[in-house]
């Protein structure tokens, strides 16, 4: 019999004990490269990290400007490791300077609709024995509209849209919000505003996005703030370093440290939508769900 605390995971079968402060999960997105998704993502979870939340940083991105080179970490093994069986979850997980965990890109992450039930298994074995019971999970996702956003935002409770002053910017922001609300059933967004030259150019990006959003979808588009273009985030890119790390007195930093306080204070998930375990089942089942609606 269950105690009242226990869970039974749908598809391991696991019994998992409750995590009193469930994780509340962030997909970081943009639709378009290059606007600052990995830096927001980094600085957003090291100064989240610095208010006294537990958290871990999950890199979802293949390009080539991965968290951990932007932190100047080098993982030795990832996802695809534990999903071979070859390390554990524990072993892949990097702790910096600062506290903040991070779970380095892999290519079978990428393919992880595609692992076997045994594999699945495994992998959400993996992540609810993990003895760190993060508070927040960020995901810094691909760039682009590809299945893997789609995935990572369909099983997050939070999806942060990242958007800079550039028509492509606007334009692949409201592109992928489009995908998310049509094609998926996601009604709330939030915006941060990046590389602003002042408060009010970020207030009227998010204005400019939410006229079309508000003309031709159902969705609600929430304002989280914006992060001024600073030379001091570019020359902490090139040390390798967060800015908030490398610079905590620049304007990006400080800015950081204010997104992230508003970022705190959101709202928790319920205890069983807010267990990582099932994180992970929400995002193993997108695709056998979305095939099965195929095939039927
Ligand atoms: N707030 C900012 N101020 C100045 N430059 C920025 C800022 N945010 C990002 N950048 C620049 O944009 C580049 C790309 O950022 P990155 O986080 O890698 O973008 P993405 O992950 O969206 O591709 C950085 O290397 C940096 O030079
Ligand atoms: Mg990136």
């Amino acid at each position: 019999m269950l105690m009242a605390n226990e869970r039974v995971n749908q598809v391991s079968g696991l019994k998992s004990i409750t995590n009193p402060h469930p994780v509340r999960v962030v997909s970081v997105t943009s639709g378009k490269g290059g606007v600052g998704k990995t830096n927001v993502s980094a600085n957003l979870a090291i100064s989240l990290v610095a208010n006294g939340n537990k958290v871990l940083l999950m890199d979802a991105d293949l390009g080539l400007a991965n968290v951990d080179v932007l932190l100047g970490l080098q993982p030795t093994c990832n996802l695809s490791h534990v999903v071979k069986g070859e390390c554990s979850l524990e072993e892949v997980i990097i702790k910096d300077t600062s506290g903040l965990r991070i779970i380095p890109a892999a290519s079978g992450i990428q393919d992880m609709a595609e692992l076997s039930h045994i594999e699945h298994a495994g992998l959400i074995r993996a992540f609810s024995e993990l003895s760190f019971n993060p508070d927040i999970l960020l995901i810094d996702t691909a760039a682009g509209i590809s299945d893997s956003v789609v995935t990572f935002s369909k099983a997050a409770h939070e999806v942060l849209v990242v958007v800079c002053d550039e028509p492509a910017s606007i334009t692949d922001a409201y592109a992928v919000i489009k995908l998310l609300n049509r094609e998926h059933g996601l009604h709330r967004f939030r915006v941060l505003a990046n590389m602003v030259h002042s408060a009010q150019e970020g207030i009227d990006l998010y204005k400019k996005l939410m006229k079309v959003t508000d003309r031709f979808l159902d969705v609600t588009l929430e304002y989280l703030g914006s992060i001024p273009f600073d030379e001091y985030l570019k020359k902490s890119v090139q040390k390798q370093r967060a800015v908030v790390n490398a610079y905590p007195r620049s304007k990006s930093a400080i800015a950081f440290a204010k997104i992230a306080q508003k970022a705190g204070q959101w709202p928790i998930p319920d205890s069983a939508n807010g267990q990582i375990e099932f994180f992970v089942e929400r995002l193993l089942n997108y695709k056998n769900n979305r095939s099965a609606i195929i095939y039927e």
